[in-house]
């Protein structure tokens, strides 16, 4: 496994890899899903990159860049065994250099949810995933669905800007307990940690009533509130039941439908989706 950082490098090596290439980008501090990301990558690509770069366009002013959980080496220590073949650490001065002002935006669809509560947020992945895509020039790249939003954002982009790039989504880890990975669970105290399972809850409830048959989408957002509003350290940002592919909020469930939620539990603000149908 060869770590490198600057672009001329990257270059060179990506020159000569023969064979299908897999991306996987990141802002390091990796755990279990990132690393399923990376096992994907193995199992599917001749070359596996993974990059690891913390993309300070994609914070607003009021969240944690400064505090982003950063660990390079211990990154590394997990990367080797899967098989990676070359991680990528750009600098902030490469993907940002001087006077820098090419912005890629995609429209509608990034701005509820997330972007509502973000602005900015997805200009900036977007911006930093397609210079990623042109830097390596994977085949395939690789992103959680946990970032349910994100996904949909940047398969519209790939589509739009004809990268031809498979865009590969795979399913959220989960701890034993329901909370989905994150790097940000690191900041919640033990009892935070405990609470943080509301999210998880709340969307099991408002699946099982599907499960059940209600397709009223404001019942469904109503179930996740109420469990939502049942944990005292948990802070509702958003609930939404979305037509899967748009995003729009639903009436009433007919195909694919997301389930999400934005909820800070004290400082940290956390995310999980269900996908139903
Ligand atoms: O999901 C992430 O970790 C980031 O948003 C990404 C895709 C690496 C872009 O910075």
């Amino acid at each position: 496994m060869r770590t490198i950082s600057t672009l001329d490098d990257l270059r060179s090596a990506r020159l000569s890899f023969s064979g299908t290439v897999g991306l996987v980008p990141t802002m390091g501090y990796l755990h279990e899903g990132h690393l399923s990301l990376v096992r994907r990558a193995r199992e599917e690509c001749d070359r596996v990159v993974v990059s690891i770069f913390v993309n300070p366009t994609q914070f607003g002013p009021s969240e944690d860049l400064a505090k982003y959980p950063r660990d390079l080496e211990r990154d590394l220590s997990l990367l080797e065994p899967l098989g990676t073949d070359l991680v990528w650490t750009p600098s902030a001065e490469i993907m940002y250099p001087k006077g820098y002002q090419t912005w890629v935006e995609v429209e509608a669809i990034s701005r509820p949810l997330e972007g509502a509560m973000r602005p900015g947020h997805f200009r900036g992945v977007t911006t930093v995933v397609a210079k990623l895509f042109n830097a390596v020039q994977p085949h395939r790249a690789y992103f959680g669905q946990k970032d349910a939003q994100q996904a949909a954002v940047i398969r519209q982009m790939t589509r739009d800007l004809n990268f031809p790039i498979k865009i590969v989504i795979c399913p959220i880890v989960r701890e034993a307990d329901g909370l989905a990975m994150s790097s940000r669970n690191v900041y919640l105290d033990p009892e935070q940690r405990k609470a943080a399972t509301v999210l998880f809850r709340s969307l099991s409830a408002a699946k099982e009533l599907y499960e059940a048959g209600e397709r009223n989408a404001e019942t469904l957002r109503g179930k996740m509130k109420e469990v939502l509003a049942g944990e005292p350290l948990a802070e509702m940002q958003y609930v939404s039941c979305a037509d899967y592919d748009t995003l729009e909020e639903l009436d009433e469930v007919k195909g694919k439908a997301l389930l999400s939620m934005a909820v800070f539990v004290g400082k940290t603000r956390l995310i999980d989706n269900f996908v139903l149908g």
